[in-house]
Protein backbone atom coordinates (compact mmCIF):
# COMPACT_ATOMS: atom_id res chain seq x y z
CA UNK A 1 0.00 0.00 0.00
CA UNK A 2 1.27 3.37 -0.89
CA UNK A 3 1.96 6.01 1.86
CA UNK A 4 -0.75 8.29 3.06
CA UNK A 5 -0.78 12.19 1.55
CA UNK A 6 1.08 14.55 3.25
CA UNK A 7 -1.21 17.10 1.86
CA UNK A 8 -4.32 16.32 0.43
CA UNK A 9 -7.36 18.10 -1.42
CA UNK A 10 -10.94 16.22 -1.31
CA UNK A 11 -14.06 16.96 -3.00
CA UNK A 12 -12.60 20.52 -3.38
CA UNK A 13 -14.91 22.71 -5.59
CA UNK A 14 -14.01 26.32 -6.11
CA UNK A 15 -14.86 29.40 -8.05
CA UNK A 16 -14.04 32.78 -7.92
CA UNK A 17 -16.41 35.32 -6.64
CA UNK A 18 -19.32 35.42 -9.45
CA UNK A 19 -17.40 32.90 -11.69
CA UNK A 20 -18.17 29.83 -13.00
CA UNK A 21 -16.47 26.59 -11.48
CA UNK A 22 -12.73 26.45 -12.13
CA UNK A 23 -12.25 22.99 -9.63
CA UNK A 24 -15.39 20.71 -8.99
CA UNK A 25 -15.31 17.84 -6.96
CA UNK A 26 -11.25 17.42 -6.96
CA UNK A 27 -9.15 15.13 -5.53
CA UNK A 28 -5.79 15.49 -5.26
CA UNK A 29 -2.79 14.12 -3.08
CA UNK A 30 1.21 15.37 -2.58
CA UNK A 31 2.87 12.29 -1.86
CA UNK A 32 5.77 13.04 0.24
CA UNK A 33 9.22 12.45 -1.12
CA UNK A 34 7.48 12.59 -4.80
CA UNK A 35 8.24 15.20 -7.44
CA UNK A 36 5.11 16.24 -8.94
CA UNK A 37 4.34 18.05 -12.12
CA UNK A 38 1.51 19.91 -12.30
CA UNK A 39 0.60 20.50 -16.29
CA UNK A 40 -2.80 21.67 -17.86
CA UNK A 41 -3.83 24.55 -20.54
CA UNK A 42 -4.02 27.63 -19.63
CA UNK A 43 -6.79 28.52 -17.65
CA UNK A 44 -7.36 25.30 -16.52
CA UNK A 45 -7.13 25.89 -12.59
CA UNK A 46 -3.29 25.19 -12.04
CA UNK A 47 -2.65 28.41 -10.07
CA UNK A 48 -5.88 28.11 -8.30
CA UNK A 49 -5.48 24.44 -7.27
CA UNK A 50 -1.81 25.41 -6.13
CA UNK A 51 -3.52 28.27 -3.88
CA UNK A 52 -6.08 25.74 -2.46
CA UNK A 53 -2.95 23.41 -1.73
CA UNK A 54 -1.16 26.21 0.36
CA UNK A 55 -4.47 27.94 2.12
CA UNK A 56 -4.23 31.28 -0.06
CA UNK A 57 -8.01 29.98 -1.31
CA UNK A 58 -9.80 28.18 0.43
CA UNK A 59 -12.44 25.65 -1.06
CA UNK A 60 -16.35 26.22 -1.35
CA UNK A 61 -16.84 22.59 -0.84
CA UNK A 62 -14.76 19.62 0.31
CA UNK A 63 -11.42 20.15 2.50
CA UNK A 64 -8.02 20.18 3.16
CA UNK A 65 -6.01 17.63 5.05
CA UNK A 66 -2.09 17.73 6.11
CA UNK A 67 -0.97 14.88 7.57
CA UNK A 68 -4.41 13.79 7.48
CA UNK A 69 -5.29 16.32 9.67
CA UNK A 70 -7.85 18.97 8.63
CA UNK A 71 -7.17 22.26 8.03
CA UNK A 72 -8.34 25.30 9.43
CA UNK A 73 -8.66 28.78 8.05
CA UNK A 74 -8.18 30.55 11.33
CA UNK A 75 -4.74 32.46 12.06
CA UNK A 76 -3.62 29.52 13.84
CA UNK A 77 -4.06 27.07 11.40
CA UNK A 78 -2.97 28.81 8.06
CA UNK A 79 0.55 29.48 10.51
CA UNK A 80 0.76 25.56 10.88
CA UNK A 81 -0.16 25.20 7.13
CA UNK A 82 2.39 27.51 5.85
CA UNK A 83 5.35 26.04 7.97
CA UNK A 84 4.75 22.94 5.73
CA UNK A 85 3.68 24.34 2.35
CA UNK A 86 5.12 27.14 0.84
CA UNK A 87 3.74 28.44 -2.51
CA UNK A 88 5.55 30.34 -4.73
CA UNK A 89 3.67 32.34 -7.49
CA UNK A 90 4.88 32.83 -10.76
CA UNK A 91 5.78 36.57 -11.07
CA UNK A 92 8.53 36.97 -8.47
CA UNK A 93 7.11 40.90 -8.23
CA UNK A 94 3.89 39.79 -6.67
CA UNK A 95 5.90 38.27 -3.67
CA UNK A 96 8.85 40.53 -2.90
CA UNK A 97 8.11 44.34 -1.22
CA UNK A 98 11.57 44.65 1.40
CA UNK A 99 14.18 46.74 0.17
CA UNK A 100 17.19 43.91 0.21
CA UNK A 101 17.02 39.98 -0.44
CA UNK A 102 18.08 39.51 3.13
CA UNK A 103 15.22 41.75 4.39
CA UNK A 104 13.01 39.70 2.17
CA UNK A 105 13.96 36.15 2.89
CA UNK A 106 14.29 37.41 6.59
CA UNK A 107 10.84 37.96 6.39
CA UNK A 108 8.73 34.54 6.71
CA UNK A 109 11.04 33.63 9.64
CA UNK A 110 11.14 36.71 11.70
CA UNK A 111 6.99 36.24 11.06
CA UNK A 112 6.88 32.93 13.20
CA UNK A 113 8.95 35.01 15.88
CA UNK A 114 11.83 32.75 15.57
CA UNK A 115 14.89 34.08 17.84
CA UNK A 116 17.45 35.91 15.48
CA UNK A 117 20.40 33.57 15.46
CA UNK A 118 17.63 31.10 13.87
CA UNK A 119 16.60 33.31 11.81
CA UNK A 120 19.48 34.36 10.58
CA UNK A 121 20.86 30.91 10.17
CA UNK A 122 17.92 30.04 7.78
CA UNK A 123 18.03 33.41 6.11
CA UNK A 124 22.31 31.99 5.28
CA UNK A 125 20.67 28.56 4.43
CA UNK A 126 18.10 29.65 1.92
CA UNK A 127 20.75 32.10 0.41
CA UNK A 128 22.82 29.36 -0.29
CA UNK A 129 20.62 27.32 -1.22
CA UNK A 130 19.52 29.10 -4.37
CA UNK A 131 23.17 30.55 -4.65
CA UNK A 132 21.96 33.94 -4.16
CA UNK A 133 24.45 34.57 -0.97
CA UNK A 134 26.45 37.10 -2.60
CA UNK A 135 23.30 39.47 -3.52
CA UNK A 136 22.08 39.43 0.55
CA UNK A 137 22.39 43.39 0.11
CA UNK A 138 21.28 43.89 -3.30
CA UNK A 139 17.66 45.76 -3.37
CA UNK A 140 15.17 43.95 -4.61
CA UNK A 141 14.08 46.18 -7.67
CA UNK A 142 17.83 46.09 -8.79
CA UNK A 143 17.96 42.40 -9.13
CA UNK A 144 17.62 40.79 -12.64
CA UNK A 145 14.50 39.05 -13.34
CA UNK A 146 16.15 35.26 -13.29
CA UNK A 147 17.51 36.91 -9.45
CA UNK A 148 13.92 38.16 -8.29
CA UNK A 149 12.83 34.66 -8.80
CA UNK A 150 15.24 32.54 -6.85
CA UNK A 151 15.04 35.38 -4.13
CA UNK A 152 11.13 34.70 -4.04
CA UNK A 153 12.32 30.93 -3.84
CA UNK A 154 14.93 31.36 -1.02
CA UNK A 155 11.81 33.11 1.01
CA UNK A 156 10.06 30.45 0.59
CA UNK A 157 12.87 27.53 1.36
CA UNK A 158 13.57 30.12 4.71
CA UNK A 159 10.42 29.01 5.92
CA UNK A 160 11.82 25.07 6.17
CA UNK A 161 8.39 23.27 4.18
CA UNK A 162 7.90 20.34 4.14
CA UNK A 163 6.55 20.82 0.65
CA UNK A 164 7.68 23.61 -1.55
CA UNK A 165 5.09 24.35 -4.63
CA UNK A 166 6.41 26.48 -7.39
CA UNK A 167 4.78 28.12 -10.26
CA UNK A 168 6.11 27.77 -13.37
CA UNK A 169 9.34 28.52 -11.27
CA UNK A 170 11.22 28.16 -15.46
CA UNK A 171 9.60 30.29 -17.13
CA UNK A 172 11.41 33.76 -17.84
CA UNK A 173 14.61 31.88 -17.04
CA UNK A 174 17.10 31.44 -19.82
CA UNK A 175 18.54 27.81 -20.72
CA UNK A 176 21.13 28.41 -17.78
CA UNK A 177 19.33 29.68 -15.50
CA UNK A 178 16.69 26.80 -15.60
CA UNK A 179 19.36 24.18 -15.30
CA UNK A 180 20.58 26.07 -12.16
CA UNK A 181 17.41 26.30 -10.74
CA UNK A 182 16.56 22.35 -11.51
CA UNK A 183 20.27 21.86 -9.84
CA UNK A 184 18.81 23.71 -6.78
CA UNK A 185 15.70 21.97 -6.85
CA UNK A 186 17.57 18.12 -6.48
CA UNK A 187 19.82 19.59 -3.60
CA UNK A 188 16.42 20.38 -2.09
CA UNK A 189 14.92 16.97 -2.49
CA UNK A 190 17.91 15.06 -1.56
CA UNK A 191 17.82 17.42 1.68
CA UNK A 192 14.22 16.06 1.95
CA UNK A 193 11.78 18.60 0.72
CA UNK A 194 8.84 17.40 -1.17
CA UNK A 195 8.97 19.68 -4.65
CA UNK A 196 5.50 20.56 -6.62
CA UNK A 197 5.52 22.36 -9.76
CA UNK A 198 3.13 23.89 -12.85
CA UNK A 199 4.99 23.90 -15.96
CA UNK A 200 3.84 23.96 -19.29
CA UNK A 201 6.62 22.12 -20.84
CA UNK A 202 6.27 18.81 -20.78
CA UNK A 203 10.03 17.83 -21.22
CA UNK A 204 11.05 19.04 -18.33
CA UNK A 205 8.61 17.23 -16.61
CA UNK A 206 9.41 13.82 -18.16
CA UNK A 207 13.01 14.64 -17.40
CA UNK A 208 12.13 16.59 -13.21
CA UNK A 209 9.40 14.62 -12.14
CA UNK A 210 8.48 11.59 -10.25
CA UNK A 211 4.39 11.90 -11.08
CA UNK A 212 3.04 14.30 -12.94
CA UNK A 213 -0.86 15.74 -13.00
CA UNK A 214 -2.99 16.56 -15.72
CA UNK A 215 -5.18 18.82 -15.50
CA UNK A 216 -7.95 18.02 -17.65
CA UNK A 217 -11.76 19.19 -18.88
CA UNK A 218 -12.93 15.75 -17.10
CA UNK A 219 -10.79 16.35 -13.81
CA UNK A 220 -7.00 15.74 -13.20
CA UNK A 221 -5.17 12.72 -13.92
CA UNK A 222 -2.27 11.71 -11.76
CA UNK A 223 0.42 8.47 -12.56
CA UNK A 224 4.42 8.52 -12.88
CA UNK A 225 5.70 10.90 -14.95
CA UNK A 226 6.11 8.52 -17.58
CA UNK A 227 3.11 6.99 -18.04
CA UNK A 228 1.39 9.58 -17.33
CA UNK A 229 3.37 11.93 -20.44
CA UNK A 230 3.09 9.44 -22.68
CA UNK A 231 -1.07 9.25 -23.05
CA UNK A 232 -1.16 11.23 -25.99
CA UNK A 233 -5.24 10.69 -25.17
CA UNK A 234 -4.64 12.76 -21.81
CA UNK A 235 -2.30 14.91 -22.83
CA UNK A 236 -4.72 16.53 -25.84
CA UNK A 237 -7.17 16.53 -23.67
CA UNK A 238 -4.84 19.22 -21.28
CA UNK A 239 -4.00 21.08 -24.65
CA UNK A 240 0.04 19.32 -24.16
CA UNK A 241 2.06 17.51 -26.35
CA UNK A 242 3.95 14.43 -26.64
CA UNK A 243 7.34 14.94 -24.55
CA UNK A 244 10.54 14.49 -27.09
CA UNK A 245 11.63 11.86 -24.67
CA UNK A 246 8.04 9.23 -24.57
CA UNK A 247 7.98 10.05 -28.65
CA UNK A 248 11.49 8.77 -29.49
CA UNK A 249 10.91 6.22 -26.35
CA UNK A 250 7.59 4.65 -28.64
CA UNK A 251 10.08 4.62 -31.53
CA UNK A 252 12.53 2.85 -29.76
CA UNK A 253 9.81 0.53 -28.67
CA UNK A 254 9.08 0.11 -32.44
CA UNK A 255 12.45 -0.64 -33.67
CA UNK A 256 12.68 -3.31 -30.86
CA UNK A 257 15.76 -1.37 -29.48
CA UNK A 258 14.14 -1.10 -26.57
CA UNK A 259 12.21 -4.14 -24.92
CA UNK A 260 10.25 -5.10 -21.99
CA UNK A 261 10.20 -2.64 -18.85
CA UNK A 262 13.71 -0.99 -19.66
CA UNK A 263 12.70 2.48 -19.18
CA UNK A 264 13.11 5.28 -22.30
CA UNK A 265 15.83 8.19 -22.50
CA UNK A 266 14.45 11.05 -20.76
CA UNK A 267 16.90 13.50 -22.36
CA UNK A 268 19.33 13.87 -25.11
CA UNK A 269 22.73 12.65 -22.80
CA UNK A 270 20.58 9.70 -22.03
CA UNK A 271 19.35 8.97 -25.87
CA UNK A 272 23.00 9.29 -26.56
CA UNK A 273 24.17 6.78 -23.63
CA UNK A 274 21.80 4.63 -24.97
CA UNK A 275 22.68 5.00 -28.35
CA UNK A 276 26.28 4.05 -27.74
CA UNK A 277 25.40 1.02 -25.46
CA UNK A 278 23.24 -0.20 -28.29
CA UNK A 279 25.86 0.31 -31.01
CA UNK A 280 28.67 -1.04 -28.91
CA UNK A 281 26.49 -4.17 -28.05
CA UNK A 282 25.66 -5.12 -31.96
CA UNK A 283 29.97 -4.80 -32.81
CA UNK A 284 28.99 -1.74 -35.07
N1 LIG B 1 -8.68 36.30 -9.15
C1 LIG B 1 -9.50 35.76 -10.04
N2 LIG B 1 -10.78 36.20 -10.17
C2 LIG B 1 -11.62 35.64 -11.06
N3 LIG B 1 -11.28 34.66 -11.91
C3 LIG B 1 -10.04 34.18 -11.83
C4 LIG B 1 -9.07 34.71 -10.90
N4 LIG B 1 -7.91 34.04 -11.07
C5 LIG B 1 -8.13 33.12 -12.04
N5 LIG B 1 -9.41 33.21 -12.49
C6 LIG B 1 -10.02 32.33 -13.53
O1 LIG B 1 -9.94 30.98 -13.07
C7 LIG B 1 -9.59 30.10 -14.14
C8 LIG B 1 -8.35 29.30 -13.76
O2 LIG B 1 -7.26 30.20 -13.70
P1 LIG B 1 -5.81 29.76 -13.21
O3 LIG B 1 -5.02 30.99 -13.06
O4 LIG B 1 -5.94 28.87 -12.02
O5 LIG B 1 -5.33 28.87 -14.45
P2 LIG B 1 -3.87 28.32 -14.82
O6 LIG B 1 -4.04 26.87 -15.16
O7 LIG B 1 -2.92 28.65 -13.74
O8 LIG B 1 -3.54 29.11 -16.16
P3 LIG B 1 -2.11 29.62 -16.76
O9 LIG B 1 -1.50 28.43 -17.45
O10 LIG B 1 -2.50 30.66 -17.75
O11 LIG B 1 -1.28 30.16 -15.64
C9 LIG B 1 -9.43 30.97 -15.38
O12 LIG B 1 -10.63 30.90 -16.11
C10 LIG B 1 -9.22 32.37 -14.83
O13 LIG B 1 -9.73 33.35 -15.69
MG1 LIG C 1 -1.20 29.83 -13.67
Amino acid sequence: MSEPALVALRGASFAYEDGPAVLSGLDFDIREGRALALLGRNGSGKTTLMRLLSGGLRPNEGRLTVGGQPVTYDRKGLTRLRTTVQLVVQDPDDQLFAASVEQDVSFGPLNLGLPDGEVRARVAEALAALDITALADRPTHLLSYGQRKRTAIAGAVAMRPRVLILDEPTAGLDPDGQERLLTTLDGLRDAGTTVVMATHDVDLALRWADDAALLTPSGVRTGPAPVALARTDLLREAGLRLPWGAAVTDLLRAQGLLTGSAPGPRTADELAALATERLGASGR
